[in-house]
């Protein structure tokens, strides 16, 4: 499905713009957001082909990553195991081909809701959720977050508050509208919002104890970046043995926040068994 909209993009827009745009959402990344709405989607009775309207959180995700890696952020040169978009494109095209990836998800999210029949309300109840979860209350409120609170000392209270809102906010709203587009009920809404919050949080400590510990071969990415760029993650505040054990804490309470739901499922289990043991 990716492809499908790499290949209409690229001719869409003129030049390098559509090049670099192809070029971010082709890096082999996991994949986890779509597979996180697949599965909530799934597990909560869809039976519909729900892997376009997948494929907008990941069109969110990767135009996230490539504004991340741009000089006045992260200032990163590899991602995925490959060059970052502004290394091949330049910083102009780079920024350029972020921006414009944020209207296509929302095609994508269009063409992906359309794809599932889905009611109008519904649609604009999963279009508010991504939205919301990727704007200033959420993922980009949190990168000028993480961005202030480098070379500061912040206290967990804080650092919780950033990554919840940098990386857990569009993890949640991946598995919440994975929930609604299969005719979830509010009361399940909301605990699957409390888990995908959960390991949300899960999934960022899990990031800083990477950069920390994995090799460019296993990461695709530079390590010991946090650290040399001081910024505020959970292993400079805890250790890696303290964020190691802060994120199983979180994953164990994701689990059980389903579970009190009634929603004992094997699969959001497995998945986030899997946050907390990868080690790309
Ligand atoms: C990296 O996300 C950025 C964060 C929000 C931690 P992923 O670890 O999901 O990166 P890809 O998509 O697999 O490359
Ligand atoms: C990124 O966090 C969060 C985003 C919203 C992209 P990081 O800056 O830690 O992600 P990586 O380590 O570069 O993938
Ligand atoms: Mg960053
Ligand atoms: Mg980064
Ligand atoms: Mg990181």
């Amino acid at each position: 499905m990716l492809e499908e909209w790499c290949a209409r993009i690229e001719p869409a827009y003129p030049g390098a713009l559509g090049q670099a745009m192809a070029y971010s959402l082709r890096t082999p990344g996991k994949r986890f957001r779509p597979a996180l709405l697949l599965a909530t989607y799934g597990e909560l009775g869809g039976t519909g082909d729900a892997a376009e309207l997948a494929t907008a959180i990941e069109v969110v995700h990767s135009y996230s990553l490539v504004h991340d890696d741009l000089p006045c952020m992260d200032d990163d040169d590899l991602r995925r195991g490959r060059p970052t978009t502004h290394k091949v494109f330049g910083v102009e095209v780079a920024t350029e081909a972020g921006f414009r990836l944020v209207e296509v998800s929302g095609q994508v999210l269009a063409a992906g809701a359309s794809r599932l029949g889905l009611p109008s309300e519904r649609r604009r109840a999963i279009a508010a959720e991504v939205y919301r979860s990727a704007g200033a209350t959420g993922m980009v409120g949190g990168q000028v977050l993480d961005l202030e609170a480098e070379g500061r000392s912040i206290d967990l209270a804080e650092l919780t508050a950033i990554h919840r809102a940098k990386t857990g906010a569009l993890i949640a709203a991946s598995a919440v509208a994975g929930a609604m587009a299969a005719g979830a009920g509010p009361a399940t809404v909301d605990a699957v919002r409390d888990y995908g919050h959960e390991i949300g949080l899960t999934f960022q400590i899990v990031d800083d104890v990477l950069d920390d510990t994995a090799s460019t071969a296993e990461l695709g990415k530079t390590p010991g970046k946090d650290a040399a760029q001081r910024k505020a993650t959970y292993t400079a505040l805890l250790g890696v043995d303290g964020a190691r054990r802060a994120a199983r804490e979180h994953a164990d309470r994701a689990v059980a926040l389903l579970r009190d739901q009634g929603l004992d499922s094997e699969l959001l289990a497995g998945l986030t068994r899997f946050i907390v043991e990868r080690g790309s």
